[in-house]
């Protein structure tokens, strides 16, 4: 079944039957709807909070504090612009600039044909090469805003 095809109440229901029981079982289930569906719909939370006992507020803290949970759906590439003091010393911000206008987004948005969604980071753990920008899984190094 495809991302797209999923059943967001059935994932939330599934996630629940097999984490309501686990000790600090909410991480791996905002974890699994996060994998099955993309994103966490925020219609759910009160699903997930009354599933795992505790508050609404409880569980939006939590999918609010991590940059990996989303209440709406990701594009298909996430691409990361280090925002962090390495980067920002050689340029990220120029970078940052760069790809928010080529995209026509900015940081949390995703394009309107649902291909990339762009986020900021605070360190790639490349600070030797700066500045760096991950795109999917992959780091880049020493990238600029200028075209070759
Ligand atoms: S500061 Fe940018 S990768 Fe570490």
């Amino acid at each position: 079944m495809s991302i797209s095809q999923a059943n967001p109440a059935g994932i939330v229901a599934a996630a629940v039957k097999e984490y309501a029981n686990i000790a600090g079982g909410l991480m791996p289930l905002l974890h699994a709807v996060q994998a099955g569906l993309g994103y966490i719909p925020e219609d759910l939370v009160a699903q997930i909070a009354s599933g795992m006992r505790l508050s609404r507020a409880e569980v939006h803290g939590v999918i609010s504090f991590y940059h990996d949970f989303h209440y709406q759906p990701r594009g298909q590439t996430t691409i990361q612009v280090c925002r962090a003091e390495a980067c920002q010393s050689m340029g990220s911000r120029a970078l940052e600039q760069h790809v928010k206008s080529r995209l026509g987004i900015d940081f949390g948005d995703t394009t309107l044909d649902g291909r990339f969604s762009l986020e900021p980071v605070y360190c790639l753990g490349n600070c030797a090469c700066p500045p760096s920008i991950r795109i999917a899984d992959d780091v880049y190094a020493r990238v600029d805003d200028k075209p070759r």
